[in-house]
């Protein structure tokens, strides 16, 4: 269980946005209820009024947490979400030792209230989706653009949340100004600065980093880099090296997809643990992506984790997503639930699971259409921040654990 201890202690839990409503969400469905309704005779006009703020709120505070029968995302849910009195949110149900996260970003923070929200309550833990990557924090050299990362551990330090920091150095994250022609001794200065620059700044605030994110190609072996071609094979632990130097209380993971099942890949990655963790380099955890397909099975997914496991370090599910092929239709709906659900109970039947994190909580701010042409609808709310069957999956699913033993001690 040692896999398991944080730096940081979870305060007293955030009331959940089921129990801390109504609130701006509330008022805004109960002004666009409003809306559709015009009071005749100006005398009972106030009275009408009344009487429509009351069913209105009444009507958008279900709304909120009970699928209205119409929606064709929620027409026929496996499970039902409880009503608002008896929902709690998704960190208050986990087991003491696992976060449960989603990725977030921060623009949304600032422009949709709603949203924040809900990342507030729900969730124990926030990555950064894309605000940490190497192009946006650095976009030109030495010039570091804070911002975005700011706002978001402000947001999650208000929120009582972990931040998991994505990524010191992934695959498709280097910024335009890295020239691959430059000598080796030049780019590994550049990308040690910026390691120890990012790592030493949030020292203490970031409980564990993406050090390197999408480092092995399908075949399981080293992916064809400008790091790899001219740094050698020796970059990757370079990096934890360094990330490990600058923050030596960070939980450092290795991070990739593909690798949730016993693929070609993950014996790859697994064999490369092993070697960097025999030669002292300091991996403390592997990262599994999960981004899935409605129809996917991945193979001995608790044994998978197992193994990971056994080498002596934490494993995580980092960006879980479920896309489903357009259009989406209850059946499928209630298959992504399943394997939202599959992919919870494995990390929660594994000891050194510490995390459990979505990429994005809702179907209106997800990656997925954007880069998965003909799939979407991946997340656990849906575009109207409706809680889909997935969701009830998971409340589901927590509320079968045995009653924690560690009280409120969970790092949430
Ligand atoms: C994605 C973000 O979600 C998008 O907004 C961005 O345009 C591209 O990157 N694996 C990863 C993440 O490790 O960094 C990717 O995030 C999704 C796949």
């Amino acid at each position: 269980m040692t896999d398991r201890l944080f730096t940081k202690e979870r305060k007293p839990t955030t009331p959940a946005l089921a129990v801390s409503q109504p609130s701006g969400m509330v008022l805004a469905r109960a002004r666009a209820a409003r809306s559709h309704r015009v009071p005749v005779l100006p005398v009972a006009l106030a009275l009408v009024v009344a009487a429509l703020l009351v069913t209105g709120l009444a009507v958008a505070y279900g709304h909120e947490r009970t699928p209205p029968a119409v929606s064709a995302v929620t027409a026929t849910p496996t499970v039902q979400v409880p009503p608002a009195p008896q929902r709690p949110a998704l960190r208050d149900l986990m087991p003491s030792g696992v976060r449960i996260g989603s990725a977030a970003d921060g623009r949304w923070l600032s422009l949709d209230p709603e949203y924040a929200e809900l990342l507030g309550s729900e969730f124990g833990a926030v990555t950064a989706e894309n605000a940490m990557k190497w192009g946006n924090l650095e976009p030109s050299p030495d010039v570091y653009a804070w911002t975005g990362a700011d706002q978001l551990l402000t947001f999650a330090e208000q929120h009582d949340q972990a931040v998991y920091g994505h990524t010191l150095l992934g695959q498709n994250d280097v910024p335009k100004w890295v020239d691959p022609a430059w000598p080796a001794a030049r780019l590994r200065t550049v990308l040690r600065d910026h390691v120890t620059t990012v790592v030493s700044r949030y020292r203490g605030r970031v409980w564990a980093w993406d050090v390197v994110n999408e480092a092995l190609d399908e075949d399981g072996s080293l992916r064809d880099t400008l790091w790899l071609r001219k740094l050698g094979p020796g970059y990757v632990a370079d990096v934890f090296r360094w990330a490990h130097a600058a923050d030596p209380g960070a939980r450092l993971f290795i991070n990739d997809y593909g690798v949730e099942g016993r693929t070609r890949k993950a014996d790859g990655l697994l064999a490369m643990v092993r070697d960097l963790r025999r030669a002292g380099v300091p991996v403390d955890g592997v990262g599994f992506q999960s981004h899935l397909q409605w129809d996917d099975r991945p193979r001995d997914l608790v044994g998978n984790l197992r193994r990971f496991a056994q080498l002596g370090v934490s494993v995580a599910i980092t960006e879980l997503d479920v896309r489903v092929e357009l259009p989406e239709t209850p059946a499928k709906l209630d298959r992504q639930a399943a394997l939202y659900r599959q992919v919870l109970k494995a990390c929660l039947a594994v000891t050194e699971c510490v995390s459990f994190t979505v990429w994005g909580f809702t179907d209106a701010r997800s990656w997925i259409p954007g880069y998965h042409e003909g799939y979407g609808a991946a997340c656990l709310f849906d575009a109207a921040l409706v809680p889909k069957p997935a969701y009830a999956a998971l409340i589901d699913e927590l509320r079968r654990l045995p009653p924690r033993s560690g009280g409120v001690s969970s790092p949430g």
